[in-house]
């Protein structure tokens, strides 16, 4: 059997090209992303939807650079072959571009990420072209961009109307044509995403945008019934971790209450006579 090479832009590229589907998956920790690497998993983004999965803020706004790079680093040092997207938080870009090439850098530089992803269409070209310039991999993310939700007025689908649809066609092919190596294409109506991604040379990754994109992309935590905050209609429940991580739970709280954990096999032996010497020592 041939070893499983790393991921790389090229890779998938070619998946593309040969109808392949790319599979992503979000990673935030050194453990997991250990696993889906061993499972197979294409790549792996450190969405900034860390900032609800883990971090339990009520949206992404909150998170930062720091955050984003400390659980980048970790993801980088569990996978090994998927190629890695590190995700540029709200506001670490949009301001200027010299802030948007400073951070992609620091993503890379210090996360050890392959590529970064951001979110907007035409309004983020500039940072794209510029990350890009300074050869750094830019995946684009559009449709529902979950940094935008104040904007939108909540997490709502886009691309309905005519106009809209016609705007995200307009900046699927902008972010492409500003350098971008993928485009994520989150919560638009499946027909329109098949637009997309039939006119598209680069991979679409699709969440909540059907099965028509090169690849798909879902939060860990959602797929595994991890996070029970919200419940989109686009998450299929893989594995219901969740319930058998709260089993877990209950059995370890009962067993230390009962004193059946920890077992004889589960402890250290030392020599009884140091034992006795040391019961009948004053201290
Ligand atoms: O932050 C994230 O996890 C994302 C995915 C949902 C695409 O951007």
């Amino acid at each position: 059997m041939s070893e499983r090479k790393k991921t790389t832009i090229s890779t998938l590229m070619e998946m593309k090209k040969n109808n392949d589907k790319i599979t992503m998956l979000t990673a935030y920790d050194y453990s997991t992303a250990k696993l889906m690497d061993e499972a197979g998993i294409d790549t792996i983004l450190i969405g900034d939807s860390l900032g609800m999965v883990m971090l339990g803020y009520e949206d992404t706004l909150s998170v930062t650079m720091e955050d984003m790079i400390h659980h980048t680093k970790a993801v980088a040092r569990g996978a090994k072959h998927a190629f890695i997207v590190g995700d540029m938080p709200f506001m670490s870009y949009q301001a200027s571009i010299y802030d948007a090439v400073i951070n992609a850098g620091r993503l890379i530089k210090e996360g050890r990420a392959n590529a970064v992803k951001l979110e907007g269409g035409a309004s983020v070209c500039p940072q794209i072209k510029a990350i890009v310039e300074a050869q750094i991999p830019v995946v684009a993310h559009i449709g529902l961009t979950p940094q935008s939700v104040n904007a939108f007025g909540g997490f709502k689908v886009q691309g309905k109307s005519e106009n809209a649809a016609r705007q995200l066609i307009k900046d699927a092919l902008l972010v492409q044509e500003a350098g971008a190596c993928a485009v994520v294409l989150e919560g638009i109506p499946a027909d329109l995403a098949a637009i997309i991604t039939e006119k598209l040379t680069i991979p679409t990754i699709g969440i909540g945008a059907g099965a028509n994109c090169d690849g798909q992309v879902l939060v860990y935590q959602d797929m595994l019934a991890m996070y029970g905050d919200m419940h989109p209609k686009f998450v299929k429940v893989f594995a219901e971790v969740g319930t058998l991580m709260k089993e877990g739970f209950s059995a370890y709280i009962k067993e230390c209450k009962e004193g059946a954990f920890p077992a004889k096999e589960h402890t250290f032996k030392i020599d009884a006579e140091i034992i006795e010497k040391l019961k009948g020592e004053e201290f």
